[in-house]
C-alpha cells in the first residue's frame, strides 16, 4: 500500500461532569470511522481523544456526588467516558486527561510563555458569569437575562484576572480564514464566525479565574487557575508531546499540525477563533481543518436528563449491538443539519438496512454456496451481460467513497456501500440462482453467480470495515477471506476460486420487533428516571451539607418536576415516563386519592414554578407544593376542590415539605389544568 503521509485527527475532549450521551458518542464514532478509513487508505494516522476535567461545574458536580476531592470525581467519570469509547470500538491512540501530569506541566509553561511575551496581561473582570458554560458575558450579550449559550442562570461576578490580547491577532486570523476556504467546515459555520465574531471586533479574553480552585494553577500567581478553555484546547498539542521550551517530542514533530479537529457546532467558536490565535501567539502552525459537525437530537429535541429523554450508547448497544449503533449514528447524521435518533427509527433502520439488505445478502449467498456446492466458491467462468452492471457498481464504489470521505461526507459514504449491497440483492433477483440449480447444464453459470456475489461482498465488507469493524470481520470470517487492499478495490475477481465458506453462517442481524424494543426501551427509561431522581436527591443533600442551599433548592425543584409533581418537562417526556412501567391493580390500589379543598395558597419564595397550597382533606390539613405557578395565581387557587394523592411519602422541595400531590392534566402543548370533581363533593371523599 502506498504511504499517503501522516494524518492527525482529534475529537473534542468530553467534560467529566457526567456520563456522555449518544450525541457525544456520535463524535468519537465519527472520528473513529475517519481514522480507520484513512489508515486503510494508506495514511499514517494518529487519533487523539480524551476528557476535559477542570472548572467550576466539575468542582460542583464532585460535591453533589459526595466525592472527597474533584480528582476523585473526575477519575470516576473519565473511566466512564473511556469505557464508552472502548465499548464503541474506537481505535484512538491516546486518551488524554487534562489532569495528566504532562499536560498540566505544559499548560503552566504555556501560560508563563504567553505572559512573558506580553500576550497575557493582568487586569480585572466584571460581568455576568455562567457557571454551566464557564464563561463571562456582558449584559448586552445576555438573552432575556440568561446565558446566550445554554439559557441557564448567570450571576454578577468580578475578579482580578489575566487577559489574552485577542485583538492583536484578529487581522491575521481573518486573512488565514479567507485564504484557506477549507479551514472551517461546513462553510456556513465559517461565515457565522466571520460575521458574528471577527467583523464586530474581538474582545480580549479572560484566561484565568480566582472564584474557584479546581483548575491548573498559574504557577507565578497561584490564586489564579487557568481558564478551562485555554487548558482544554491545548490538549491537541500537549497530547502529542508539545513543549513550550521547544523540546518537542517525536510525535509532535511528526504529526503537528493537526489535519482535522472534529468538534460539535456549539464549540466551533472556541476552535476557530481562540485556538488558532493561541497557536499564533505560541508561534506554531495552525490546524488544517476544523469541522463543526451537527447535533444528534432525540426525537428532534436536545437531550436533557431532566426531560428524561437522554439516550446512552451502552443502553442502545445492549439492545442493538455495537455496530448497529455505529451504523445508525453515522448514517443518520447529515453533513450540515442535525440528525434525529429515536428507538423507533433505530429499529426501522436495523430491520431494513442491517437485517434485510446486508444480513440477508450474506446469509443467502453463504447458504446457497453450501446447498449447491458444499460451501466451495468457484468461478465457473460463465459470464452474462447482467454481470457487467454488478461489476461496474462494485468496482466503482471505492472511488466514489474516496471522494465523499475527502469531503468528510461519512453518511454519504455509508450509503454508497449499502448501495453496493443493494445492487447485490438485485443481482440475486435478476439471476435467480434457485432456478439455475435445477438444471445440470447451468451449474457453471450458478457457480459464477455465487462467485460474483462472494467477490462483491468481500469488496463491500472491505469498505464497511472502517464504519462497522465487527461486522466486516464476521463477514470475512464467514467467507474465509480477509480485507482487500484499498488499491485493489477497482479490480474484480481476486477472491481465490476454490475457497470454502463457513458451514453454518452466523446470522449477522436478526430482525427486531418494534413492540419488543418498545418494552425494553420503556424499562430503560424508567430505570434511568429512578436513578436520576435518586442521584439528584442525594446531590441536593450533599450540596446542602456543603452549605450550597440555593443550588440544592434548584435541584430539589427540578426533581419535584420530573417526579410528576410539577408541570415541567415536555408532554412527550411525560408520556415516555408514563409508558415506562405497567402497574398491577395491587400497585394501583396502594395509592389513596381524595377530594381536597384548598384553604390557603402562597407563591414559594425564589421559585419560578412552585405554589404552596394548604389542602384540607376531611379533618386533616396538608401542605402540597406544585409546579403550576405558570397556570394559576396563588389567590385563585383558594376555595378550589381538587383531587389529591393523599398517601404520597412527604418530600422536600425547594427546602419545604410537600405532603401529597395535586392531580393535573397536561396537554400536548404543555398547558396544565387542575383535576376537580365533576359535581361538588365534600373534602375527604375517596376517589375510587
Ligand atoms: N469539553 C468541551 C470540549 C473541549 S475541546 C477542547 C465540551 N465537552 S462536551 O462533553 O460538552 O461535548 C463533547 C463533544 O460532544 C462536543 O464536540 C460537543 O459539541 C459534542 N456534542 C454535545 N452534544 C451533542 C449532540 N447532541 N450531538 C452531537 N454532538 C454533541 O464541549
Amino acid at each position: 500500500m502506498k504511504n499517503k503521509g501522516k494524518y492527525y485527527i482529534t475529537t473534542a475532549i468530553a467534560y467529566t461532569s457526567g456520563k456522555p450521551h449518544i450525541g457525544n458518542c456520535y463524535e468519537i464514532v465519527l472520528a473513529d470511522s475517519i481514522a480507520r478509513y484513512k489508515r486503510k487508505d494508506g495514511y499514517d494516522v494518529h487519533f487523539l481523544t480524551g476528557s476535559d476535567e477542570h472548572g467550576q461545574k466539575i468542582e460542583t458536580r464532585a460535591i453533589e456526588d459526595g466525592c472527597a476531592t474533584p480528582k476523585e470525581f473526575v477519575d470516576k467519570t473519565s473511566d466512564v467516558i473511556k469505557g464508552l469509547w472502548n465499548l464503541l470500538d474506537t481505535s484512538y491512540d491516546r486518551f488524554i486527561r487534562t489532569t495528566d501530569e504532562d499536560h498540566e506541566t505544559q499548560i503552566k509553561k504555556i501560560f508563563k510563555k504567553l505572559y512573558d511575551q506580553g500576550d497575557i496581561y493582568k487586569g480585572a473582570y466584571e460581568g455576568m458569569y455562567c457557571t454551566e458554560c464557564e464563561a463571562f458575558y456582558t449584559n448586552s450579550q445576555l438573552v432575556d437575562g440568561k446565558c446566550p449559550e445554554c439559557h441557564g442562570d448567570v450571576h454578577p461576578a468580578k475578579e482580578e484576572a489575566y487577559f489574552f490580547k485577542m485583538s492583536k491577532y484578529a487581522d491575521r486570523l481573518m486573512k488565514h480564514i479567507e485564504e484557506h476556504p477549507e479551514f472551517i467546515q461546513p462553510v456556513a459555520r465559517k461565515n457565522e464566525m466571520i460575521n458574528n465574531f471577527l467583523k464586530p471586533g474581538l474582545q480580549d479574553l479572560c484566561v484565568s479565574r480566582t472564584s474557584f480552585k479546581w483548575g491548573i494553577p498559574v504557577d507565578f500567581d497561584p490564586k489564579h487557575v487557568v481558564y478551562v478553555w485555554l487548558d482544554a484546547l491545548c490538549n491537541y498539542i500537549t497530547g502529542i508531546g508539545y513543549d513550550a521550551d521547544g523540546n518537542h517530542g517525536d510525535l509532535y514533530k511528526k504529526y503537528w499540525p493537526a489535519d482535522l479537529h472534529l468538534v460539535g457546532k456549539d464549540i466551533i467558536r472556541f476552535h476557530t477563533i481562540y485556538w488558532p490565535i493561541f497557536l499564533m501567539a505560541l508561534g506554531e502552525p495552525l490546524p488544517k481543518q476544523i469541522f463543526g459537525h451537527p447535533w444528534l437530537l432525540q426525537g428532534g429535541e436536545k437531550m436533557s436528563k431532566s426531560k428524561g429523554n437522554v439516550l446512552y450508547a451502552d443502553d442502545l448497544v445492549s439492545v442493538y449491538g455495537v455496530d448497529a449503533v455505529r451504523y445508525f449514528v453515522l448514517h443518520e447524521m447529515p453533513f450540515d443539519n442535525d440528525g434525529v435518533i429515536t428507538w423507533e427509527l433505530m429499529t426501522d433502520r436495523f430491520n431494513s438496512d442491517l437485517a434485510n439488505t446486508l444480513g440477508n445478502l450474506v446469509q443467502r449467498t453463504i447458504s446457497m454456496t453450501n446447498k449447491y456446492f458444499d460451501g466451495v466458491v468457484e468461478n465457473g467462468g460463465v459470464k452474462e451481460a447482467v454481470d457487467d452492471d454488478l461489476i461496474s457498481v462494485v468496482t466503482g464504489t471505492y472511488d466514489k467513497v474516496e471522494a465523499k470521505m475527502a469531503d468528510l461526507k461519512v453518511a454519504d459514504s455509508i450509503t454508497l456501500i449499502f448501495d453496493l449491497f443493494k445492487r447485490c440483492n438485485k443481482y440475486i433477483d435478476e439471476t435467480e440462482p434457485w432456478k439455475l440449480a435445477k438444471d445440470e447444464a447451468l451449474l457453471g453459470r450458478l457457480k459464477t453467480v455465487l462467485y460474483n456475489l462472494t467477490e462483491a461482498i468481500t469488496i463491500g465488507a472491505t469498505l464497511l470495515d472502517a464504519f462497522m469493524p465487527n461486522t466486516a470481520e464476521k463477514i470475512f470470517k464467514e467467507l474465509n477471506t480477509t480485507a482487500r487492499d484499498f488499491e485493489k478495490l477497482g479490480e474484480f475477481g481476486l477472491y481465490p476460486s476454490g475457497t470454502k465458506v463457513a458451514e453454518q453462517p452466523e446470522m449477522l442481524f436478526a430482525r427486531m420487533d418494534q413492540k419488543e424494543v418498545a418494552v425494553k426501551a420503556a424499562e430503560i427509561v424508567s430505570k434511568q428516571k429512578a436513578e436520576y431522581i435518586e442521584h439528584q436527591t442525594k446531590a441536593a443533600e450533599n450540596l446542602r451539607a456543603a452549605g450550597r442551599t440555593e443550588d440544592a433548592a434548584k435541584i430539589e425543584a427540578a426533581v419535584a418536576a420530573i417526579s410528576g409533581n410539577a408541570a415541567e418537562g415536555s408532554s412527550e417526556s411525560t408520556e415516555k415516563f408514563e409508558q415506562a412501567e405497567q402497574v398491577t391493580y395491587d400497585d394501583f390500589a396502594k395509592l389513596q386519592f381524595k377530594v381536597g379543598k384548598i384553604i390557603d395558597c402562597k407563591e414559594v419564595p425564589k421559585s419560578k414554578k412552585l405554589l404552596c397550597s394548604q389542602v384540607q382533606i376531611g379533618d386533616k390539613t396538608v401542605q402540597i407544593l406544585s409546579g403550576i405557578k405558570a397556570f394559576y395565581k396563588a389567590e385563585e387557587m383558594v376555595g378550589k376542590k381538587v383531587m389529591v394523592v393523599a398517601n404520597l411519602k412527604p418530600a422536600k422541595i425547594a427546602g419545604m415539605e410537600s405532603q401529597g400531590m395535586l392531580l393535573c392534566a397536561e396537554s400536548s402543548d404543555g398547558k396544565v389544568v387542575l383535576m376537580t370533581p365533576e359535581k361538588d363533593m365534600p373534602s375527604g371523599s375517596t376517589i375510587c
